[in-house]
């Protein structure tokens, strides 16, 4: 963890200097900045994330397809390579299929998968270039998915100070000191969700992406799923949970392109603002008690083949590996 220069103190913070910025501008420009890191770095030459290391989570959207006879679309926002509709594609060639990501369409994408290349703005909910919002706005009942994405959406860091919570500043040399005090919405927010605990990620970016894809499943029919890192109610971690990544690593998070930037989902909150907005929740759990069900272990005669299969399902399931990402499917 980083230094704070005075978060927690007693009496009130000096306000900060200049060259100081909130964590959440910060954390937007590496992101997103011109250089910023999803605009030049590709998720697989850092990390290996469930979706894109092989076809067993396809195989499970497909088990989940196959319980909604209506749904004949499938969009996976924070696509990525669009190896996952890849995979799909090769179980159910008649599914449409459609990426969305900042990221430009990957080269070599199979023709039968679309891609709309658009950002998700996280200061002002909406997307960006137009492009995904045109193809989402198709009236056939569709699955959307996002696997995870919701937790690189950047979101205000947070610090209990003396006087109540404050957002966290950070300059250019990683110093940390608590900010201004927090608006009236993310204070709702962090009283609600985040009650105790010394610092937090205040979910509201990542409630609203949520709330907005709910939107497309009441207007076209279907479900939305997000499958990813998370935390509930009773179980948030004190010191909150922005981490940093590079070449599979995890480093200080600290500003910069050079890392990727999350933060763990608070499940609770965006399954609350989804029902708010008038879903339906089917499940939510951790991916663990999912595998069994959607899942069937096969056994294929090539011993090699075999061993891999067994390891990759052992992974999807084990909660040292993926079988502890969240699953909140609402329709
Ligand atoms: C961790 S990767 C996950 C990729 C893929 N879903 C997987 O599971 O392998 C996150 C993806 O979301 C994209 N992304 C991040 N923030 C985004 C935003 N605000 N709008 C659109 N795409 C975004 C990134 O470009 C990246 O491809």
């Amino acid at each position: 963890m980083l230094p704070h220069s005075s978060a927690g103190g007693a009496g009130p913070p000096d306000p900060p200097a200049r060259g100081w910025r909130s964590w959440f501008d910060a954390w937007v420009e590496s992101a997103y900045g011109a250089d910023g890191f999803w605009r030049v770095h590709s998720p697989d030459a850092h990390f290996r994330t469930a979706a894109a290391s092989g076809p067993m989570i396809a195989q499970m959207l497909a088990a989940v397809v196959d319980r909604h006879d209506e749904i004949a679309h499938v969009v996976d926002i924070g696509a990525g390579n669009g190896r996952l509709l890849e995979e799909l594609a090769a179980i159910r060639p008649d599914l449409q299929l459609l990426g969305v990501d900042l990221r430009k369409r990957p080269n070599g994408l199979a023709a039968e998968v679309g891609w709309a290349q658009d950002l998700w703005d996280v200061r002002y909910g909406c997307w960006t270039s137009g492009e995904a919002g045109a193809a989402l706005a198709q009236p056939e009942p569709v699955l959307i998915i996002c696997c995870e994405w919701l937790d690189d959406l950047p979101c205000p860091v947070v610090t209990r100070h003396a006087d109540g919570w404050r957002e966290v500043v950070i300059n250019d040399d990683g110093m940390e000191q608590a900010g201004p005090r927090l608006e009236s919405e993310q204070l709702a927010w962090v009283d609600r969700w985040w009650p105790g605990g010394d610092r937090a990620e205040i979910g509201l970016t990542r409630d609203r992406a949520w709330v907005e894809l709910i939107k497309m499943i009441l207007k076209r029919g279907g479900c939305a799923l997000m499958i990813d890192y998370g935390h509930t109610a009773g179980r948030r971690p004190v010191a909150g949970s922005l981490a940093a990544y590079r070449d599979g690593r995890a480093l200080d998070p600290v500003p910069g392109s050079t890392v990727n930037l999350t933060a763990h989902v608070a499940v609770d909150a965006v399954r609350a603002a989804g029902e708010e907005a008038g879903a339906t929740t089917a499940f939510c759990g951790l991916q663990s008690e999912v595998v069994p069900e959607l899942l069937q272990p096969e056994s294929h005669p090539d011993p090699l083949v075999d061993l891999e299969q067994r390891s990759h399902h052992s992974a999807l399931s084990s909660q040292y590996v993926w079988g502890s990402h969240w699953w909140l499917l609402q329709c």
